[in-house]
């Protein structure tokens, strides 16, 4: 059985908190067995890597493992994502479906924010997981399918249950085996390690020297409360090796980038707090996607110009102002956002069961680019509304797509649709 550090290091997870290694360690422990298991935790403590543990770990590791967003996927169509459809089930149903429980036979899905799951898929659920079978959308043939189960939440599930959104049984069949990870503030000891992985994994990503903290910024750092774990860490770290001219980073520099810092008022109220504490974040990084895509826009029509067979020198003469305004000024800036900020969170299905559809080009991004230009006496908030509507319209309502443009988690491109009643 690989031991408890080697699992951390093939799978990328940083610390040593007794509380982290003993998830990881049930994660092996349950792994080689067919139990289902759900994955909880708090928002950005790690979920995602548990899952990916138990299939590689599992006599199932070379078929396949499906990782579904359930919070991203719409009610209406949810069902068939999962359990397929036959043709003519629906409007548009043009042809018979697989739905991923069919596809995965043998292998393993993982249910993220599983609950999001409508109740009517979690009657469908429950009875995948007590005899394996399922009905297509539209049809009256039972199937059978051998699928493993792990699903994953950063709800309080009893709260569910409780307002009767989520199935009680259907909880007790997910949870035989449950794994807690504990939030970043639970595992201080961690943090300042978890920091300079991060700030060395952006320095190699932007060439840039690594960001250092000095001993107070380390106080700061380790005295905050991450109410976005190491999701908001990791952020920062990016934030600052992106953004600081001085690779020593003091504590008041640190405190810039902190939400709401300094303040620990018990006053704060827990459920705003996430949201709260990555609106100044998402304003830097706003500034920071929009110089870019400006900078990218810019350098396309330089390129096109060149592309048109014109005299390099004319070339220069003509776009003088383009090529003063890419790199004149700003030599160091513009080294830094040579690669886009946008973080790979789309939809964890691993790359060997990806489709080409989850692929964005970059020519789609060129649209992006000049809309931004455009917009920039809009607010923050009409900016961030207008992005998402023109993606989603981009691409056809295909939120994976969109969240992926946008450089953000399909389940906050979820929630923003709910916020913004698009
Ligand atoms: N222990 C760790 N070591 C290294 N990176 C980590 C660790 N824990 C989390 N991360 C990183 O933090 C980010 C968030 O993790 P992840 O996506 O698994 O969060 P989550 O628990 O699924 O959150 P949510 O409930 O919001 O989906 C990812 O980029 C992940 O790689
Ligand atoms: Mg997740």
């Amino acid at each position: 059985m690989e031991s408890v550090q080697a699992i951390k290091q093939r799978f990328g997870i940083i610390g040593n908190t007794p509380s982290l290694n003993r998830a990881i360690e049930k994660s092996i422990q349950v792994a080689p067995t067919d139990i289902s298991v759900l994955v909880t935790g708090e928002s950005g403590v790690g979920k995602e890597s548990i899952p990916k543990i138990i299939h590689q770990l599992s006599h199932r590791k070379h078929n396949k493992y499906i990782a579904v967003n359930c919070g991203a996927i719409p009610e209406g169509t949810i069902d068939s994502e999962l359990f397929g459809h036959e043709k003519g089930a629906f409007t548009g149903a043009t042809q018979t479906r697989n739905g991923y429980f069919e596809v995965a036979d043998g292998g393993t899905i993982f249910l993220d924010e599983v609950g999001e799951l409508p109740l009517t898929t979690q009657v469908r659920l429950l009875r995948v997981l007590e005899n394996g079978e399922f009905i297509k959308v539209g049809s009256s043939k039972v199937q059978k399918t051998n699928v493993r189960i792990v699903a994953a939440t950063n709800v309080n599930m009893f709260e569910a249950i409780e307002k009767e959104k989520f199935r009680e049984d259907l909880y007790y069949r997910l949870s035989t085996v449950d794994i807690h990870l504990p939030p970043l503030r639970e595992r201080r000891e961690d943090i300042h390690l978890l920091f300079r992985k991060f700030a060395s994994d952006f320095a190699l990503k932007y060439k840039m020297p690594t960001v250092k903290l000095t001993d107070n910024a380390v106080q700061v750092l380790t005295k905050h409360r991450w109410g976005g774990n190491v999701r908001q860490l990791r952020n920062i770290a990016e934030q600052l090796s992106v953004l600081e001219q001085d690779r020593t980073i003091s504590a008041d520099t640190l405190r810039g980038y902190l939400p709401t810092s300094g303040t620990n008022l018990p006053a704060v109220v827990k459920t705003s707090k996430s949201e709260s504490d990555f609106s100044s974040e998402r304003e830097i990084l706003y500034k920071v996607l929009f110089d870019m895509k400006s900078d990218l826009n810019d350098l396309k029509k330089l390129t096109m110009e060149l592309m048109k067979g014109g005299n390099i020198k004319d070339v220069e003469k003509d776009q003088e102002h383009l090529i003063q305004k890419i790199y004149g000024e700003d030599d160091n800036e513009s080294e830094v956002y040579e690669e886009p900020v946008q973080e790979t969170e789309v939809l964890s299905i691993p790359e060997h069961t990806a489709t080409p559809d989850e692929v964005v080009s970059v020519q789609d991004k060129y649209h992006f680019a000049e809309e931004i230009q455009e917009e920039e006496t809009l607010s923050l908030h009409d900016k961030e509304l207008e992005l998402i509507k023109k993606s989603l319209e981009r691409h056809n309502g295909k939120r994976k797509l969109a969240a992926a443009e946008l450089g953000i988690s399909e389940r906050t491109l979820y929630r923003k649709i709910k916020q913004f009643d698009l």
